[in-house]
Parts: C-alpha cells; structure tokens; sequence
C-alpha cells in the first residue's frame, strides 16, 4: 500500500489581534473601530492548518515564546491534527503577534513582529527536514533566509518538492529560486520579483528558473504559469467577509492536492475554491475551509472552469 503523503510547512505562528473597521486609518490618524478579536495565524501556521483541513499530514516547523500566546497557539494547532514536533518552544520571548485591521469590505492590512519566528537555525530546519522526511516542503519567507535557503537545497538534494509562497518579502524569494518548483505569488510579489508582468498569464516560470509560478489574484481566481503556457482558474462567486488567511487557504489547498500528486491545474482548483472559502468567514485559522467543504464548492452546479491562455 501506498504511504500517505506527509508535508512539512515551515513559517511563522502568530497570534492575530484584528480590529474591525469601516476604514482602515491613514498616517497619524485615528479611526473608532466596532468589533475586536484574537484569532490563531502566521502565514505558514495558517497553511499547515490548511493542508491538515484538506487530510494531508502535516508537520510545522517553528518557533513560538514561553508565554500565553504560545501556548495557546500549540493548543489550537494540536488540535487540528499538526504535528509539533518541531515547533520549538524559545524561553523569555514574546510569541509572534500580527496587529490587523479588517475594513467592512474585507479588505485587510497587517502588520507583524515574528519574535521566535526569527531564531530558527539552519541546524534546527535540517534535523526537523531529516526526522520528518516529507513528500512536499511547503514554505512561506518568515523563518530567516539563511535557514530556509538550508532546508530548500536539503529538499533539493533528495528530489523532495518544494512550494514557495513569495510572502511577506518577495525579495528574499531571489535566494531560494534555484531549489523551488513552485513559486506561489500574488500580483504585487510576482511584479517584485519578475517586473511589469501581466497577469494573468504573466511571465514564464522558465523566467525565474521554476517549474510553475501560481499567481494569486484575489477575486479573479489565480493562474498557473508552466514553459508551455498558462491556465486561469477564475474564483468562486461568494460573499466576501474578511480576506485575511485566503492566501494561505489557497497555499495550503493547492500544497494538499500537489503532494497528493494530483495534476497543477487540478491543485491550482482547490485552492482557488479554498481561497474563495476563507474570504466568508472572519478570523485567519478559523475561515480555513476542511476537505468536505473545498469539494463541496468544487462539485457545485455554478463552478467556474478554467481556460488554458497562450503563452507569452
Ligand atoms: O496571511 C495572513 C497572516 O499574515 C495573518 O494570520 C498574520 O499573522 C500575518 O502574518
């Protein structure tokens, strides 16, 4: 019998601190907010959360402080099936934390602090890579560059796959381009790293050396961009709560479906409609749509198709 395929997510855990508003506020200005929350985030703990919802295996590989954020963090993530293993627990520091503000129209903005997010060594990412072995390295660019350029080429040296999502600094994406297959992008990461490309069928992954680039674009759906030319998978219609996490919805969905060896164009499907699935609930972690619900959306009488686009 066939091993079930195991991910390791490597990023940061945060704790999301979300004030919603009518308007976000500009420089030196101040706006009266109407809701307040704290929700489990961290774009790679968001992701693991995904790729746990959507049954594959998941293993984190991170690092929170001793306090109760933390602890609180570890609680959530056990509890979704994560394995934690390698979630390193760093005595006397703050946890991460994202201060978010999510405006009436779903839109949001973020700002974070990744604490001990930022202190896991190269030595630290290979043992968790050798211990777990995984069938996909799944990784956003929050663990420092140095570490994560370590874990890529470990994954690189075993033909392991390995998915990049170009979040939050998609500059730093530039080291690890010669040891990623997929790079994940939205418009305004895919436009740092490749110039005035245009979407949706944007410039070829053979640009930058890669496999594919996925290019994010919100209410448009994404793309997948191969040497052979594009596909676009246009969004779902749903009612738009809160945008916060749908990244890595979407990440962690298409991560799933890819490890599971399913076809691009099939795993680019289910993200788009895990993307679509987490932009109607509130919060990063608890909009993260399960499996039953990516499928259900998938199957439904109104799905969008997809198109394949010349290449350019
Ligand atoms: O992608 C959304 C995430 O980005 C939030 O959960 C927040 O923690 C930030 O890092």
């Amino acid at each position: 019998m066939a091993v079930p395929p195991r991910i390791l997510v490597a990023g940061a855990i945060n704790t999301d601190l979300v004030a919603t508003v009518a308007r976000a506020p500009g420089a030196g200005e101040t706006v009266t907010g109407h809701g307040f929350a704290v929700f489990g985030g961290g774009k790679s703990a968001n992701q693991a959360v995904a790729t746990a919802r959507s049954s594959v295996r998941t293993v984190l590989l991170g690092a929170v402080g001793d306090d109760d954020f933390g602890r609180q963090r570890l609680a959530d993530l056990a509890a979704a099936g994560i394995g934690l293993d390698h979630v390193l627990q760093r005595p006397a520091t703050v946890s991460g934390v994202a201060l978010i503000t999510v405006q009436d129209d779903g839109e949001n903005r973020i700002a974070y602090v990744p604490g001990p997010t930022a202190t896991v060594t190269p030595a630290e990412a290979e043992a968790a890579f050798d211990a777990v072995r995984p069938h996909l390295l799944l990784a956003t660019l929050e663990l420092p560059i140095e570490t994560l350029v370590a874990l890529f080429a470990r994954a690189r040296a075993i033909s392991v796959r390995t998915v990049l999502n170009a979040s939050p600094d998609p500059e730093l994406a530039r080291q690890l381009l010669p040891t990623t297959d997929v790079l994940i992008a939205n418009e305004t990461e895919a436009k740092a790293l490749m110039g005035d490309i245009e979407a949706p069928a944007g410039a070829p992954a053979a640009t930058l050396g890669c496999e594919a680039v996925v290019l994010t674009l919100g209410k448009a759906g994404a793309s997948v961009i191969t040497r052979y030319g594009a596909t676009l998978q246009p969004s779902f219609d749903v009612e738009v709560v809160d945008t916060t996490g749908a990244g890595d919805a979407f990440a962690g969905a298409f991560a799933a479906w890819m490890a599971e060896g399913a076809h691009i164009s099939v795993a680019l499907r289910a993200g788009v409609a895990a993307g679509a699935l987490a932009t109607t609930r509130p919060g990063a972690q608890p909009s993260i749509p399960t499996r039953a619900e990516i499928e259900t959306l998938l199957q439904s009488a109104d799905a969008p198709i997809a198109s394949t686009l010349p290449a350019q």
